[in-house]
């Protein structure tokens, strides 16, 4: 049971695989790790929070400025209870945020202060994920020794095909399971 109390901060970013990080959760739930979700805004049109907080039998966070029951600050906390934070999906708009060092959200702030491993599984539309941006972007974050399962090639929610589709939940799980042997 490599992942039995292990905390897993897991990051929900706005693309259509965001569905997805839901089975993720059942799956880290049912392996006994401890997962705490954090959805960006616009991961917030894809999926709930109700369901991430239920699947994931702890609170989820959306909003870096919400008022807190103790005073601790949540992107620090959480970026030091973190064993690994995975980002499922981690959509072109966050590779890109975080290869430049922004700190407008509390996935990335959370990240940007945290020492743990971080695993990205990107996912968007093939053109998207090959543009030159994206895959410098992903060059820049692998230079700072940041994890990536990358995404596979089949036809997409947007009806394209190519590479682009989130990596199968099998396999995401068996690279976080990695980082822990
Ligand atoms: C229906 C729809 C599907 C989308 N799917 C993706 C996707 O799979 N990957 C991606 O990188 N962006 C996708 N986007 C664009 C992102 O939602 C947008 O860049 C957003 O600002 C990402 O914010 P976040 O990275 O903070 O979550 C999609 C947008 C829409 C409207």
């Amino acid at each position: 049971m490599v992942l039995k109390n292990k905390n897993i901060v897991l990051g929900i970013c706005g693309g259509i695989a965001a569905y997805k990080s839901c089975d993720i959760i059942r799956r880290l739930v049912g392996l006994e790790a401890s997962v705490e979700c954090i959805l960006t805004r616009d991961g917030s049109k894809f999926v709930t929070p109700l369901t991430l907080q239920t699947l994931s039998r702890n609170k989820v966070r959306t909003d870096m400025f919400e008022i807190q029951n103790s005073w601790e600050i949540d992107h620090v906390s959480l970026a030091k209870k973190a064993d690994v934070v995975v980002v499922v999906p981690a959509t072109a708009d966050t590779i890109a945020r975080l290869a430049i060092g922004v700190a407008d959200d509390l996935l990335a702030c959370t990240i940007l202060a945290s020492r743990a491993s971080v695993l990205l599984c990107p996912a968007m539309n093939p053109n998207m994920f090959h543009h030159k941006a994206t895959r410098n972007n992903i060059e820049i974050l692998k230079s700072y020794n940041y994890q990536f399962v990358m995404p596979e090639k089949g036809e997409l929610a947007c009806g394209d095909f190519g590479d682009g589709r989130l990596a199968d939940v099998s396999v995401i799980i068996a690279a976080i399971m990695e980082i822990f042997k």
